[in-house]
């Protein structure tokens, strides 16, 4: 039976299964390819509107979908912080109901989960998490879609996460937990994922197979691996932080040297925007083993295949 996502929302990626997953991945791969043809793709989201409510900076994730809605014949709306001033203007619950009257689908960058998840439960329509201080979602599709046109098969694959245990690495610690893939993950102490997220990851495990694990050594993490993950050290709306971050985080600057304890072959992911010269150098971004920019592009084509799954 075909795969839906109609009616859904996308607060979480464990939200999905492994199937819709490799669903969201196969109808990716069948769009990137050209096997699905323009005229076609151009009918899934005819008179159709996605609303992009932004509390904060996008680059990737807003040209994703900006660009998938126009590929699939439909529009997409942008909304800056200025424009719905959510809980400031106006309530939020109210924002999501007037939303939830106009448009089809919401994609929300918020700070707050919580404020994501009252969207959702007041919209009546589908809401696609955009990033919030727990999840990143839309990034973990393009994540293990991008590992497995590098490397194969998910299940024999090992993941090196350096960095921060935030957003991007939470929604990859669910992904990887449901799919099967190896995670090693480093962090400095007490900027750890969440215990709760560690949790719920380490259940999904059991089903697939994965093994997750966490540690304060980014060269034990990084041995034999055949990807590395790293993310800036200072998220959006931590700028205060940034002093005491960029010491704690010092020694787990990806650079030539880390990349040569993995595999020879290992490709090195970010998710962008990156400070460079802080978790990752020059030569790294820049150099031959470096897949970010693949993964960026798959940003727009796995959240292309959300949306037509979504208006299917
Ligand atoms: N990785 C990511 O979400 O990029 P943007 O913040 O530019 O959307």
């Amino acid at each position: 039976m075909a795969i839906s996502l109609a009616g859904r929302n996308l607060l979480s990626i464990a939200d999905l299964t492994r199937e819709e997953i490799e669903e969201v991945w196969r109808v990716a791969a069948a769009q990137k390819s050209g096997e699905v043809s323009t005229e076609e793709q151009l009918t899934v989201a005819r008179g159709r509107t996605l609303a992009m409510i932004f509390d904060k900076s996008s680059l990737r994730t807003r040209l994703g979908f900006e660009v998938a809605m126009a590929q699939l014949g439909g529009h997409g709306l942008y909304l800056a912080p200025a424009d719905a001033r959510m809980g400031e203007r106006e309530a939020i619950k109210d924002v999501a109901r007037v939303l939830g009257r106009t448009v089809d689908v919401i994609a929300a960058r918020l700070y707050s989960h919580s404020h994501i998840e009252e969207l959702a439960a007041e919209s009546g329509v589908p809401v696609i998490n955009a990033q919030s201080d727990l999840e990143h979602p839309c990034q973990a599709l393009a994540d293990l879609l991008t590992v497995r046109e590098h490397k194969g098969d998910l299940t024999q694959v090992q993941i090196a996460w350096v960095g921060d245990g935030f957003n991007v690495c939470h929604s990859l610690l669910l992904i990887c937990a449901i799919c099967g893939a190896n995670l090693q993950i480093a962090t400095p102490a007490t900027y750890e994922p969440r215990a709760e997220t560690m949790a719920n990851a380490q259940e999904l495990a059991k089903e697939s197979g994965a093994a997750i694990a966490v540690g304060n050594d980014p060269r034990a993490a990084v041995r034999g691996a055949d990807v590395i993950y790293t993310d800036v050290w200072t998220s959006a709306g931590m700028e205060d932080q940034a002093t005491r971050r960029r010491a704690d985080f010092r020694d787990f600057q990806v650079d030539q040297a880390l990349l040569q304890q993995a595999k020879p072959d290992a490709i090195v992911l970010h998710c962008l925007p990156a400070h460079r010269g802080e978790e990752i150098t020059d030569e790294v971004l820049d150099g031959p083993q470096c897949a970010a920019f693949d993964q960026s592009e798959n940003r727009l084509h796995t959240q292309r295949a959300l949306l037509a799954l979504i208006f299917s």
